[in-house]
């Protein structure tokens, strides 16, 4: 069921209920990034060592950016959080430049994570051991409190492509042709990897709070996809839906293709 609620953009739209699920629809991207770093600082405050897991992509760059300025200004406190993330390419590491973990090793706060073993990487092996064991880990920690999230211009969550059963969890996984085009600068020259590791749906269900962020027209159609088709595997970001805690964030762009009222955006602060 869809509820409208009425939107009064002050300072938020929060009150804006979307198949169950708050949307924030914000003026761009960077608010969008901004918007995501004040959840971040909301749960750390409320538990400093927190397990956050973190997603990657161009999305989230401005985020990590945001995070870095911030607690280098004192504006939230990161020493000690415990971070982790959603996917890896087969067989990379935290120290492999082309890999998921160094890219977020690249944000102060987590290479001091990462220093100080407060860091835990997505086991790139695949094997099933590995994958259980990361669970478990993450178990014993407490769980995900937050789980941040982006979506491919298919559908797809972390690396769970169209097609993943929705109960999965940690699982390795076949990248879509479509994913390994977009992919393809970021490997260049060498291939794009055909194999990846990756949280599932179930995986993202077990986080206490989720945020997924999509910014850009190329999300459009996807963040449709996601909140107003089938909660199927055939979007597999649709899983959020699911999720009795989650907060969804969009610049205006993202937003183009819902089904809804025509509204004003709101700042992130
Ligand atoms: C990538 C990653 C996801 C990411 C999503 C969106 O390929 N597997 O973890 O959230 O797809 O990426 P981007 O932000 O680069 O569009």
């Amino acid at each position: 069921m869809i509820r409208l609620a009425p939107c009064p953009f002050a300072p938020y739209c929060e009150d804006v209920e979307f198949s169950g699920i708050s949307v924030v629809v914000l003026e761009s991207a960077r608010a969008v990034s901004i918007r995501a770093q004040i959840e971040l600082a909301a749960v750390v405050k409320d538990r400093p060592n927190a397990l956050v897991s973190f997603a990657t992509g161009e999305t989230f760059g401005a985020f990590f950016a945001e995070i870095e300025h911030d607690a280098g200004l004192g504006r939230i406190d990161l020493s000690a959080f415990r971070a982790t993330h959603l996917d890896e390419f087969l067989g990379l590491g935290p120290e492999d430049r082309a890999g998921f973990a160094n890219e977020l090793l690249a944000c102060a706060p987590l290479r001091k994570a990462y220093e100080e073993g407060r860091f835990f990487p997505v086991p790139s092996s695949g094997e099933e051991k590995d994958l259980r064991g990361h669970e478990a880990h993450l178990q014993s920690l407490g769980g995900v409190q937050l789980q941040f999230l982006g979506i491919g211009s298919n559908g797809h969550v972390a690396f769970s492509e169209p097609g993943t059963s929705l109960d999965e969890g940690f699982h390795r996984a076949k990248l879509a042709p479509s994913t390994v085009a977009v992919l393809k600068s970021r490997f260049a020259p060498d291939p794009v990897p055909a194999d990846a590791v990756t949280a599932g749906p179930a995986s993202i269900l077990a986080a206490a709070r989720v945020v997924m962020v999509a910014t850009g027209a190329g999300k459009a159609n996807a963040v449709h996809n996601m909140m107003e088709g089938d909660v199927c595997s055939a979007c597999p970001a649709s899983i959020i839906r699911r999720h009795s805690d989650a907060l969804v964030l969009l610049d205006s762009a993202a937003a183009a293709g819902l089904d809804w009222p025509e509204f004003e955006t709101a700042s992130a602060r």
